[in-house]
């Protein structure tokens, strides 16, 4: 199987094609925009960024089968280049205390503790997909996206 030949940010003519077999759970935020990872027609994954203050990577998800080939590597990297371009020096992300895999991505890609205490989250969240039930401890990870001033 191939990796990613082209990421770009979602167009609305492409919902379709990714809802039916990602998630797009923040669809409607409104604060930002998904980036998806495409071989040729085919959806491998998707990002959100939300351009908030920082800015945020949220909802990274890759489909089964397109696992451990680079896809979520380079789908933040591009999220990085967004948030570089609009002037960020930081890109903010959360991530549960129980996964290793996410965890080892973020590292792997040069994030770390942005010094934050973990959040607790309990209860239900709202998701374009529908309502979930949450208990769960986000670490707040963060990658300086360039050197400091001098
Ligand atoms: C976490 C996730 C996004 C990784 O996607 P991916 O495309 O398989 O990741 P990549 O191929 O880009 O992995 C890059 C590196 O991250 C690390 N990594 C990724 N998945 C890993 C795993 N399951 N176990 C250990 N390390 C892992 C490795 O260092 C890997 O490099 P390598 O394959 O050369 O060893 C994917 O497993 C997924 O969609 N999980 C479910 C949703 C999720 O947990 N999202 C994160 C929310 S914070």
């Amino acid at each position: 199987m191939c990796g990613v030949r082209e990421i770009r940010p979602l167009d609305s003519t492409e919902i379709d094609s990714v809802v039916a077999v990602l998630g797009l759970a923040r669809l409607h935020q409104g604060d930002g925009m998904y980036l998806v990872a495409w071989h040729g027609r085919e959806p491998l994954g998707h990002a959100h960024l939300a351009l908030t203050d920082p800015p945020e990577l949220q909802d990274l998800e890759v489909r089964l089968e397109h696992r451990r080939r680079g896809v979520a590597r380079a789908l933040t990297a591009y999220a990085e280049n967004e948030a570089r371009t609009r002037g960020f020096d930081r890109l903010r992300l959360g991530v549960s205390v129980d996964n290793a895999a996410a965890q080892a991505l973020y590292r792997r890609c040069g994030y770390g503790s942005a010094g934050e205490a973990p959040i607790r989250i309990q209860g239900t969240v709202q998701l374009r997909t529908g309502p979930i039930e949450v208990d769960d401890t986000i670490l707040v990870w963060e990658k300086r996206l360039r050197d400091s001033a001098p």
